[in-house]
């Protein structure tokens, strides 16, 4: 299967951004504690390099969120179906996302971490598909934002999957996008 995939993003272009993105947040962060809230399971091997690039002091936690779309009523129905238990109020939130994509699973965290009454909350994102966005969202950071042609390919590699399968490939590729199920 991986002999189908064709490279988008190198390890060494990669390496270069997370490198970049820590700088950068490790100067808006500088003097605060960071709590970094990563997306499971497509944001782990993004926020594991991440974290490494950020010289600051810094907690770890994870968020999991599915989301179903109901075909019938043309609803898609997200909810967060695990989580480490942190305690968000008061506390400068970092969430690393993988892909922001319709922003349906962003908005609907953002407003979940809203509730809980945190100090500051910024979204750093793997990739960006901007031209695909229902809700208007906009993460702080983007590593990568892929516009057309490519936001019509399906990502995977670097945590991202397609049906929990590539997300050990170092690098991001794409594959044909799969006809919606
Ligand atoms: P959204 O709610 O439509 O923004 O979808 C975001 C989620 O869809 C991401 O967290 C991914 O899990 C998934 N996703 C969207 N596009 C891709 C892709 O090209 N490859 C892998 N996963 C994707
Ligand atoms: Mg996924």
């Amino acid at each position: 299967m991986r002999d189908r995939v064709s490279v988008l993003f190198t390890e060494e272009q990669i390496a270069r951004r997370v490198a970049e993105l820590g700088e950068e947040i490790t100067r808006s962060f500088e003097g605060r504690e960071i709590c970094v809230l990563g997306l499971m399971k497509g944001g782990l091997v993004f926020m594991s390099d991440l974290i490494r690039r950020i010289p600051l002091d810094l907690t770890v936690h994870l968020v999991r969120v599915t989301s179903q779309r109901e075909q019938a009523a043309g609803r898609i129905l997200t909810e967060i179906v695990y989580s480490t238990s942190v305690p968000l109020e008061g506390k400068d939130v970092l969430l690393v996302d993988d892909i922001v994509d319709t922003g349906i699973t962003l908005s609907y965290l953002l407003a979940h971490i809203h509730e809980h009454g945190p100090a500051s909350l910024r979204v750093c994102a793997l990739v960006d598909k901007p031209e695909a966005r229902k809700i208007d969202v906009h993460p702080d950071w983007t590593a990568f934002p892929v516009h057309e042609p490519m936001a019509d390919r399906f990502l995977v590699g670097y945590g991202l999957d397609w049906m929990e399968r590539f997300r050990g490939l170092p690098f991001i590729g794409t594959i044909p996008r799969p006809a919606p199920r």
